[in-house]
């Protein structure tokens, strides 16, 4: 079995995560479920970076230790990853011990292979950057990066030998044109390399100044350049240098933006080269998100925070559009508006809109049942060559990093495939009583949507598995769909006749742009001739439920709410209050979380244990009486009764509730 391993750059824990972390990720977790979608053995690792000067500033200016700093942030981005689908394998951290002694292990072997000495050296370093720069690099004297000036530093430190490797590595990318890609990268980390600026690169850092690092193995009174610390994760990760893990997967697949593009395609060759290990496979570079055009950053006020985006517009909508939207190597902008409008053109009209007609034809016509199709007509054989060719390029692309372009490509078929309803009018061949072709009509539409839904699987993980369960096939999110993606190709198969489907299919409303309201997809309205007119009467004679004595609230702020079922893991009465039980609740996060009910007047703690509760997450800690609680628990109460709002089907921990 082939293997795959892909990585994210580990971010840095000066900052909460944010739009531009959540990209690079989703596209790491998209291109780990492409490659398990081919059958592939796939690992996918993420982590944070936590030393260096950076982190030692933000802990100093929270009144934290590096230390009690790191563990927070690092947290946080753990706790995102699964909120936004991302099933990240192995999450590594350059504070675990075992990757400072895999720091060490490099370092010396380094060291040992003659290619790092001791020097004085003078140089202007950059605390934005953590780095110091060479007179060429600066421009007009400031840091390119900060546009801040460098401060001059004389000290004694450690140096890696980089320039010995240059020329080398500059015939490695010549003769491997896709080592870097795009190309536009590629080309710019040529003319760096021929600029003639690069040297030796200072890899340590004297104790005195900065303590918050891994020790050289050679010298005490030293820690490590940032950098060098932490390009080593990739293979700690991997448990090199004798891991089986490191047997399997490496060489692996680098994904970065354009902002760290010398250290991963210079300072970590050269490292490796160094080490005599082998060099990754390919270096995926791609641009910046912009909001409005404009860089995101604190002081603007304009940072796009990812899960607030995901539960408002829903994150498999969030996916699609960061995977749509940027074309993998430039630079792209966000905006809400651009947000919404790519959710009710491709998801709620055409997508959503699809599979709602579909679905409600197959009902009514073959009471949901998948037909048994007749002969096929020259307008069925050019649906099923454009189904071939769209899900053929969507593969190639997506395996080339061009996911808009894959995107797209599968959209040809979406968009043909609506037209193919019009065109064909299953409501008039039903009229005409022409049940041949109507079932041949339906069973091209079915087994289209199956296939369209596969390949959907590693951009919408969780969409997938509706559409794909709407067709009557077994499916999982943290499971890739048991099929071989290649072999789909090229036919009609899959979808077996007399399979059963759902009759109706909501799973990407429409998005009312001025109210942020959200109103059914068009195609609800669209399923056939007649219905929309017997629809409008029908609404009208239903009677105006009184309104609610709580008020309105509207639909983003409903979506906002974070309701999920979690398993009641342990229950106790709650040590100074009487009325409350403190739960521990498995939510699928990886730990419980702690949850105080005013339960016990209800419950024994006993009688909660193994229970499948509801739970809101994300109300404001709430202290009562010398505990948190991280939640709440819901229930439904009248009169004497009491209950506990639970799910009626086997649903997995951390399903959310909608
Ligand atoms: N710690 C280093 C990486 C070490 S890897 C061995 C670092 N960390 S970082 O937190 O600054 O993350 C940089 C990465 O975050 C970028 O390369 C990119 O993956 C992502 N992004 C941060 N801002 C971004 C945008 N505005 N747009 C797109 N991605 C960006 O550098």
């Amino acid at each position: 079995m082939n293997s795959f391993f892909i990585t994210t750059p580990i971010y840095y824990v000066n900052a909460r995560p944010h739009l531009g972390h959540a990209y690079t990720t989703v596209v790491a977790d998209a291109m780990a479920r492409y490659h398990k979608l081919l059958g592939e053995d796939v690992l996918f690792l993420t982590g944070t970076d936590e030393h260096g000067d950076k982190i030692v500033q933000a802990a100093e200016k929270e009144g934290k230790t590096p230390k009690e700093f790191v563990d927070g942030i690092s947290a946080s981005f753990q706790a995102l990853w699964p909120e936004l689908h991302i099933a990240n394998d192995r999450f590594v951290r350059t504070t675990d011990a075992h990757h400072i002694a895999t720091v060490q292990a490099f370092l010396q072997r380094v060291y040992d292979a003659g290619d790092i000495y001791f020097g004085e050296f003078g140089g202007h370093y950059c605390y934005g950057c953590e780095r110091f720069y060479t007179e060429k690099e600066l421009e007009n004297g400031l840091c390119p990066q900060h546009l801040t000036k460098p401060e001059y530093i004389s000290e004694k430190n450690y140096f890696f030998r980089m320039s010995k490797y240059l020329p080398w590595l500059k015939q490695y990318i010549l003769d491997n044109s896709d080592f870097i890609r795009p190309e536009r990268y590629r080309a710019e980390v040529l003319a760096m390399l021929e600029s003639g600026a690069l040297e030796d690169l200072c890899i340590s850092r004297p104790k005195n100044r900065l303590t918050w690092g891994i020790e050289l193995p050679f010298d005490s009174e030293y820690v490590c350049y940032v950098w060098f610390d932490a390009l080593i994760n990739y293979i700690s990760a991997l448990g090199w240098p004798d891991g089986r893990d490191y047997e399997k997967f490496w060489p692996g697949e680098h994904l970065v933006a354009k902002d760290i593009l010398k250290p991963h395609a210079v300072f970590w060759p050269a490292m490796l080269k160094s080490a005599g290990l082998r060099l990754y496979h390919h270096l995926n570079v791609h641009g910046y998100w912009l909001v409005r055009d404009t860089k995101m950053s604190k002081s603007l006020g304009n940072v796009v925070e990812p899960r607030a985006m995901s539960n408002i517009y829903g994150t498999d909508a969030f996916r699609y559009f960061l995977l749509r939207e940027m074309h993998f190597g430039s630079d792209a902008s966000f905006s809400e508006e651009a947000l919404v409008s790519r959710i009710n053109a491709d998801l709620a009209n055409d997508l959503g809109n699809l599979f709602s007609r579909v679905l409600s034809m197959t009902a009514k016509y073959f009471g949901s049942r998948v037909p048994r199709p007749k002969d096929l007509q020259t307008d069925d054989t050019a649906i099923a060559e454009l189904c071939a060719v769209s899900m053929h390029n969507f593969i190639q692309l997506f395996g080339n990093v061009q996911f808009a372009q894959g995107l797209e490509s599968l959209w040809e078929l979406v968009r043909a495939l609506n037209k193919y309803v019009d065109m064909q009018a299953p409501w008039r061949l039903a009229k005409q009583g022409n049940m041949e072709r109507l079932a041949t009509v339906m069973y091209v539409l079915l087994t289209a949507m199956r296939k369209t839904a596969l390949c959907l699987w590693p951009v919408m993980p969780s969409a997938s598995v509706n559409m794909l369960k709407q067709l009557g096939q077994v499916a999982d999110q943290n499971q890739a769909p048991v099929v071989q993606l290649e072999a789909e190709v090229g036919n009609l198969d899959g979808l077996a006749p007399g399979t059963i489907v759902a009759s109706v299919s909501n799973i990407f409303p429409r998005i009312d742009v001025k109210s942020g309201d959200q109103k059914k997809p068009k195609g609800m309205q669209q399923e056939g001739q007649g219905t929309q007119s017997k629809r409008k009467s029908s609404m009208c004679e239903v009677p105006v439920p009184p309104k609610s004595a709580k008020g309105e609230v509207d639909f983003a702020q409903f979506t906002g709410l974070d309701i999920r079922v979690g398993t009641v893991k342990k229950a106790e009465k709650h040590p100074n209050a009487d009325r409350i039980l403190r739960l521990e609740v498995d939510f699928g996060e990886g730990v419980t979380r702690q949850i105080l009910s005013g339960l016990a007047e209800y419950y024994t703690p006993e009688a909660l244990l193994g229970k499948r509760v509801c739970a809101v997450l994300n109300l404001a800690p709430r202290k009562i009486r010398g505990l948190v609680s991280y939640g709440m628990v819901l229930t439904a109460s009248g009169d004497s009764q009491f209950s506990l709002l639970g799910v009626d089907r086997d649903v997995p921990d951390g399903s959310e509730i909608a």
